[in-house]
């Protein structure tokens, strides 16, 4: 948990007291309960916002410099507004400083500002620490500035432009959407296309969503993400030569049995497979959910692992582990890597009265088998993006 007065003090030490207090604001983390890599593909996804985030404190100053620090980082950032263009190396700052330079792309007149941060999503976990720090960051600045006309979807498109373009990760959309939409107690149905989404109510009765973090840091992620990207845009272009298509999200599952063979490549009709079959189950979750029916809902999951690990090829040792042995717990619905994978955590649908029980039997497999010690969270599903109204 973080001490938000010690936050407010910290603040005052780095930037020193003023009569003009700085402003408190928090966005969560996500996890994505079915439909992975499917969002830049134009398809479907099911996430919702979690209990941790990115606590923002900030205030504006007179002179056109940001200021930028964390607590969970040692890297400073001073930067003269006119020189955000580009990255600064790999550091953190970059998630800010993009979000900053799409505010000035259009045309908002983007002062000086103080800031700092403070976050308790576990880093390099997959479950979106980079898009809170930016959705803070978007929700802070269009408030500060009283930009109106700024809707949450566009703060929403905002982030993830800036992502694009200033970091360099081809990520869809569905990180900003779930941490700036995120509803307590509710995912996500969302159609990445054309951004029309609905809540779900999240009944779980007697169940409980389970993250565990493989605690494999997800190096190398961003390239073999953007690898997958691109693999799935070479599928498009083979199955556009019979007609137009432009996203594998608008062929659906009995079309693309029918057509497959127009890839000729194996290995890009698998990762389209994926993509195709992955967008099905997630309109089959989203009905067992509004049915009750957790049971097949579960069954969804372990089939999304399967095809993420057999066709996609995004999984690795540490979360097949996870998955396989959460799997064979009796009173585990369903197991599944969450997020862009390559490491990063798995989300599990559990009785309530087996938790300890998966907790022991899990960690003690996993740690035979890989030598890392997982970390387990007990999701709670929150609402997105908002400021923090302090009494001062
Ligand atoms: C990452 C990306 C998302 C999405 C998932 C995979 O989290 O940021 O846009 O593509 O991977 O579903």
């Amino acid at each position: 948990m973080i001490d938000l007065n010690t936050l407010h003090k910290h603040f005052v030490d780095l930037y020193g007291n003023a009569t003009d207090k700085p402003r408190l604001f928090f966005a969560p983390g996500r996890v994505n309960l079915i439909g992975e890599h499917t969002d830049y593909n134009g398809g479907f996804v099911l996430p919702c916002a979690l209990q941790f985030g990115t606590y923002l404190f900030i205030r504006p100053t007179a002179d056109n410099r940001i200021r930028l620090a964390s607590q969970n980082e040692s890297y400073k950032g001073d930067i003269l507004l006119d020189d955000i263009s580009k990255k600064v190396e790999n550091h953190w700052i970059n998630y800010p400083l993009g979000i900053i330079d799409q505010f000035r792309q259009l045309d908002i007149l983007v002062p000086g500002f103080e800031m700092l941060y403070s976050g308790d999503i576990p880093g390099s976990a997959g479950l979106s620490s980079s898009a809170s720090i930016e959705m803070v960051t978007a929700f802070a600045l269009k408030t500060m500035l009283s930009a109106d006309h700024l809707e949450m979807i566009d703060l929403v498109k905002l982030a993830q432009r800036a992502e694009n373009q200033f970091i360099g990760v081809n990520c869809g959309i569905m990180d900003m959407f779930a941490v700036g939409m995120g509803k307590k107690d509710q995912a996500l149905f969302l159609n990445c296309h054309t951004l029309e989404y609905k809540c779900v109510p999240l009944e779980l009765k007697g169940f409980t969503l389970v993250i565990i973090n493989t605690g494999k840091k997800r190096g190398l992620a961003d390239s073999k993400y953007n690898e997958r990207v691109a693999e799935c845009q070479l599928a498009v272009s083979y199955l556009d030569r019979i007609r137009p298509v432009s996203r594998l999200g608008e062929i659906n599952f009995m079309e693309f049995f029918k057509e497959q063979d127009l890839i000729p490549d194996e290995l890009i009709r698998r990762r389209a497979r994926h993509v195709v079959s992955e967008d099905l189950r997630v309109l089959n979750a989203v009905s067992c959910l509004q049915k009750g029916d957790l049971h097949q809902f579960g069954v969804l999951m372990n089939a999304s692992h399967e095809s993420l690990r057999d066709n996609y090829e995004v999984t690795g040792i540490e979360l097949d582990t996870l998955v396989e042995e959460a799997q064979k717990i009796n009173g585990v619905l369903g197991a599944r890597m969450t997020g862009a994978g390559f490491g990063g955590c798995t989300v599990n649908l559990v009785k309530e009265d087996v938790v300890d029980q998966f907790i022991t039997q899990v960690s003690e497999v996993y740690q035979n088998k890989t030598g890392l010690t997982p970390v387990f969270y007990l999701a709670e599903v929150s609402d997105g993006v908002k400021e923090i109204l302090l009494n001062q």
